[in-house]
């Protein structure tokens, strides 16, 4: 006889009415235990959830932050309001890159002439991040927001072409400079690899209707091409640097997207491109550091002895070519669901100035703007990308864009000084960028603003 009968005997209660109170707890008991499975398995299954489709996880939780946290909605507002045109017939242009060089002027170009723009930057310090935000600032001042973001964030690309009706995208962002892929490769990769993938999915697949896109490619994919001028339909397939094959690959993968999805798109391919706002990595800027500073100036020479020479084009001149090849953009044929009703356009352009120079005789113009001699330290060009020259051919930019390059070295190389002296605050004496020979550093501050 089992203890708890005896007990219950010994204090009256009848065996079997215990019997039923002792299954009663067993069933309870049972039932605990069945919940607590139930909690420990539904955990389980999140966890599990969790380690196979993190992105998924962490972009529902940023969506629903977004859409129900701080500032969603002012959010949406502010990116439609900045990429609502302001005349009939105008673009609304989502631009990537618009804190870079060639974007801010761009954005300016576009929102003088009213059409709506929203750009987009991940404000990276591959070059001093205080530049890019100045530029921001001076966007931000005409009525432009660049939104601080990565191209390769899907969601954040999905809920941008959610919030405003894009109908053009210009992707400038990208890793640019030949001799930094040296050092960080990936970086490569990750920007003009994946990042024009993750920007072309989001056209091709979650905006209605599809924008039509034009895009940076670059003369770096002439590569050892030495038929000149350079002519878009002369070989590409000899890259000699890893931002070359980024580029040349880029102009591969848009050519599938046209292909599947019905994306019109344009690359262009922007020679040496200098102006005011410049790229502080590139030569010319360099240059006039190096001058201001009294430091000395490299200078690449070819084995066999010619100096490099660039076929600078002025910004201005290049952004007008970016602006005819978005008013001649065909439409995109495709829709969301993958149905593309017939070919769109694909095109390929140079915008370059058609006249290379040697880099000296560029160095020699920024001498005499800023009334200083460089010291010149003369070496032989490594083979780590860069290319002895390029040049040129743009006929069908012209004949298709309506592209004019129209401004001299000369001519730009001084807006550029004139933009260098005031941003950095140097001291040329006597205010204008040509004034003789007193320049002097006053103060070449990295975070100044203008
Ligand atoms: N300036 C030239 O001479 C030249 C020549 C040939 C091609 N290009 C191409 O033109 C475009 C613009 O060049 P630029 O001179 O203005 O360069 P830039 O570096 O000033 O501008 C590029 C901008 O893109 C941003 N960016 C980079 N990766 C990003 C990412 N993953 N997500 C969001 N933003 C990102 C950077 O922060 C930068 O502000 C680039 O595609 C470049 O490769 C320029
Ligand atoms: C430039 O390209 C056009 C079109 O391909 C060609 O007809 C012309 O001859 C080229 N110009 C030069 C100088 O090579």
């Amino acid at each position: 006889m089992p203890a708890g009968v005896v007990d219950a005997a010994a204090k009256g209660v009848r065996p079997e009415r215990r019997a039923a109170g002792a299954k009663k707890q067993l069933v309870s008991a049972s039932s605990h235990l069945l919940f607590r499975a139930t909690v420990l398995a539904t955990i389980a299954l999140v966890v599990l959830f969790a380690a196979h489709y993190p992105s998924l996880l962490s972009r529902s939780y940023i969506l629903s932050a977004a859409a129900y946290g701080r500032g969603a909605a002012s959010w949406e507002r502010e990116v439609r309001r900045s990429a609502a045109p302001r005349r009939d017939g105008a673009l609304s242009v989502l631009v990537t890159g618009a804190a870079g060089f060639v974007g801010l002027h761009c954005s300016l170009a576009l929102s003088a002439r009213g059409d709506g723009v929203v750009g987009l930057d991940n404000f990276n310090a591959y070059y001093d991040p205080s530049l890019k935000r100045a530029r921001q600032r001076l966007l931000a001042s005409r009525g432009v927001l660049v939104l601080d973001g990565d191209v390769n964030d899907a969601a954040l690309l999905e809920r941008l072409l959610a919030a405003a009706r894009i109908t053009h995208v210009l992707h400038l962002a990208a890793q640019a400079g030949v001799r930094h892929a040296l050092r960080a490769p990936q970086a490569y990769v990750a920007a003009n690899v994946a990042g024009l993938v993750a920007l072309l999915e989001a056209a091709a697949r979650h905006a209605d209707p599809q924008p039509a896109l034009v895009w940076a490619s670059s003369s770096s994919v002439y590569g050892l091409n030495d038929d000149a001028p350079f002519s878009e339909d002369h070989r590409t397939d000899r890259p000699a640097s890893l931002y070359a094959a980024t580029k040349k690959a880029g102009e591969a993968i848009a050519h599938a997207y046209n292909h599947i999805y019905g994306l019109s798109i344009t690359g262009l391919r922007f020679f040496t491109v200098y102006g005011p706002w410049g790229r502080p990595d590139m030569a010319y800027f360099s240059f006039a550091r190096s001058i201001v500073a009294g430091e000395p100036v490299t200078l690449f020479r070819a084995a066999d002895g010619a100096v490099a020479r660039r076929d600078f084009t002025y910004v201005d001149d290049v952004v007008r070519g970016c602006l005819g090849a978005l008013d001649t953009a065909g439409k995109s044929t495709g829709s969301r669901s993958g149905k593309k009703r017939g070919p769109a356009p694909l095109r390929v352009y140079n915008l370059g100035n058609t006249s290379p120079v040697p880099v000296t005789h560029m160095l020699a113009i920024l001498e005499k703007l800023l009334g200083r001699k460089a010291r010149k330290r003369v070496v032989t060009m490594p083979s780590n990308g860069d290319v002895p020259f390029t040049h040129a051919n743009v006929s069908h930019a012209a004949r298709d864009l309506g592209y004019r390059p129209a401004t001299s070295l000369e001519a730009g190389l001084r807006h550029f000084v004139d933009w260098f002296v005031r941003y950095y605050k140097v001291d040329v004496g006597g205010g204008s960028a040509d004034a003789g020979k007193t320049a002097k550093r006053k103060s070449m501050p990295t975070s100044a603003a203008s």
